[in-house]
């Protein structure tokens, strides 16, 4: 548990700047808030290449900061489904807590219950509600 807290401490000014980089980027034209709901990664990924095609502006390293932001905070996956290279940016975990999230769900089925992930993501902000809402988990 220390580990984990040293980590979420180490990362906590880069998820601040990305969130800042994706504020920059992405309300130059309209406001952010507009981003409101969940969309897969691929559907992020074309949203974000026809705002470049419409004028958005930004480095290379500017927009991998945007994608962080997208990812982690507005991308649905479904759990039972997802590679652990899915799962990690999305969950905001590390990449052996995804692999471990995957080897769970082999070892033992899909998930039915959010329990489990949520005991494997504890304190990183994940946000249950929000995930289970959007049918990124369906019927968890
Ligand atoms: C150059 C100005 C500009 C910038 C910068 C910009 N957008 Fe947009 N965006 C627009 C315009 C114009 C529309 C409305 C046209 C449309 O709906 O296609 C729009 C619409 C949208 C929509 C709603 C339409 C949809 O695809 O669902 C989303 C979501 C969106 N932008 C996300 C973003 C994100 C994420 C970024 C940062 C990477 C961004 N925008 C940066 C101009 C911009």
């Amino acid at each position: 548990m220390r580990g984990w807290r040293a980590l979420l401490v180490a990362c906590a000014p880069l998820l601040a700047d990305d969130r800042a980089t994706f504020e920059k980027v992405c309300g130059a034209c309209h406001s952010t808030s507009m981003i409101d709901s969940f969309r897969s990664e691929p559907d992020w990924r074309d949203t974000v290449s026809q705002m470049v095609q419409i004028g958005a502006k930004g480095t290379s390293q500017e927009f991998e900061s945007v994608m962080r932001y997208l990812l982690r905070s507005w991308t649905s996956i479904n759990i039972n489904a997802a590679t652990a290279a899915e799962i990690a940016p999305v969950l905001d975990v590390p990449d052996r807590v995804a692999e471990a999230v995957v080897r769970y769900r082999a070892e033992h089925g899909n998930f039915t219950t959010l329990d489990v992930l949520e005991s494997t993501n504890r304190g990183s902000g994940w946000r249950r509600d929000a995930y289970s809402q959007e049918h990124s988990l369906p019927g968890l």
